[in-house]
């Protein structure tokens, strides 16, 4: 059973990309003869094993370079970590796998300059230990470098799993009787793989939810927006053609509406329309607060975050970042994907397929929570299993499972229900 998950660094946890560092203090000319002087150098290694001072490194360097680079060097050397970041897909399987109970280490060839930097790296905040070979004078592929980690953590290394970019260096890892993986930017295929070893659960790793009629109630704004649009306009509008707005965006809803219109719009008119409908949503959300959270609704988010289960919201809507702040639910979940990073609408599966995407989680993995037709069609042609919630849907025979009400839904039903 694996119970530690080691990671390696550079083009795992973060994305190392020396050339785009140069630049930042180099011009354009110059970038190729400080990448291959520094960056490519023997010294550069030597610094990652501690056997080089930065100061020595340094000096050869300036012998290797003409006069006019000295200071750029020194400028390279003490910042080019400034704009360094973690990779976001891996910090939420960190996060992931630590909420599951598993034991997180670093095992990195790197330098000294580590100490500078390794505050940028979020994941590492979930790490329960680290080995770093400037402070073993020790590299990968090099076993002694693993044994130290096994040793100082007393790891089993049958327990152990051990993710890098670096083919050797997963050889030597399944040398000593670890298991391994080559990351080769791949996240599904690392969770595919973790799946199957049993570490993550294939069919539940993170949860969808739509955001209007299933986290918050806002049907009864959007309505009453529309229906004044309607009266304004003189179109007939109730709320059984409401009932078609259900996830649809905005422009889409007021295409439906006019359906019923025999007048042909100009697209300045139309743009116009959605306009003064999203005005006076505006004015109606202004009154939204946490009293317009379903009931269980808060509590399911919490229940997911606490078990490791990863949580998004993604709504067709272009003011889901709004509504999420005013009721408080931001912190409770993982991503959002909206309205304005999507070109289709459901039924299209574009935006939890932008969900499931920005958390680095198959599709088959993911749970879709819908209030509406248009979002469980979209869940299933995402390859998503989908849960229904809510009156609209009660006959509805496309979804995987259903529950009158989202305060029916815990942990417990989520992996009850698991058939597709
Ligand atoms: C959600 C609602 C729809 C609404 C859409 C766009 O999906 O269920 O009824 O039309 O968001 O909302 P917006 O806030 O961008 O107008
Ligand atoms: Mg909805």
């Amino acid at each position: 059973m694996i119970q530690n998950i080691i990671f390696d660094m550079g083009n795992v946890l973060i994305s190392y990309e020396p050339k785009k560092y140069i630049e930042q203090f180099a011009d354009k000319q110059d970038i190729d003869i400080l990448y291959e002087t520094i960056f490519q150098s023997i010294e550069w290694i030597q610094l990652d094993r501690g056997s080089i001072e930065e100061k020595e490194a340094k000096c050869i360097f300036y012998d290797k370079l003409p006069e006019r680079l000295h200071m750029t060097v020194d400028d390279i050397l003490n910042n080019w970590h400034e704009n360094l970041h973690g990779k976001n897909e891996m910090f939420y399987l960190v996060k992931q796998l630590k909420s599951k109970g598993f034991n997180l280490y670093l095992l990195s060839n790197t330098s000294k300059r580590f100490y500078h930097y390794c505050k940028k790296i979020p994941a590492l905040s979930y790490f329960d230990g680290m080995i770093i070979s400037a402070d073993e004078l020790l590299l990968k592929p090099d076993l002694d470098i693993y044994r130290r980690l096994l040793d100082k953590y007393r790891l089993v290394p049958e327990e152990c799993f051990f993710i890098d970019d670096y083919m050797l260096n997963v050889e030597a890892a399944i040398f000593l009787g670890m298991d391994g993986f080559v990351y080769k930017n791949n996240i599904k295929s690392l969770r595919r793989r973790l799946s199957r070893k049993g570490v993550l659960d294939k069919d539940l790793q993170a949860v969808i939810f739509d955001l209007d009629g299933i986290l918050v109630s806002t049907d009864e704004m959007h309505y009453k927006a529309w229906n004044q649009l309607a009266e304004e306009i003189d179109i007939p509008f109730d709320s059984e053609k409401y009932r078609e707005f259900r996830g649809v965006s905005r422009m889409k809803c007021l295409e439906l509406l006019l359906d019923e219109s025999k007048e042909n719009y100009s697209d300045a008119e139309k743009a116009a329309m959605a306009k003064r409908k999203n005005d006076l949503y505006l004015k109606y959300l202004q009154s939204l607060s946490e009293e317009n959270i379903y009931e269980g609704a808060r509590e399911l988010l919490e229940e997911l975050q606490a078990n490791g289960i990863l949580t998004a919201v993604a709504s067709s809507s272009k003011n889901a970042y709004a509504i999420l702040e005013k009721t408080a639910l931001l912190p409770l979940v993982d991503i959002v994907a909206d309205g304005n990073e999507i070109a289709q609408s459901k039924p299209d599966p574009e935006v939890f397929k932008l969900a499931a995407d920005k958390l680095g989680v198959p599709y088959e993995s993911c749970v879709v929570i819908e209030d509406a037709k248009a979002g469980i069609q979209a869940a299933k042609s995402g390859n998503m299993r989908a849960i229904g919630v809510g009156q609209a849907l009660k006959d509805c025979t496309e979804m995987d499972s259903y529950f009158p009400q989202i305060k029916q839904i815990t942990l417990e039903t989520l992996k009850r229900n698991k058939v597709h």
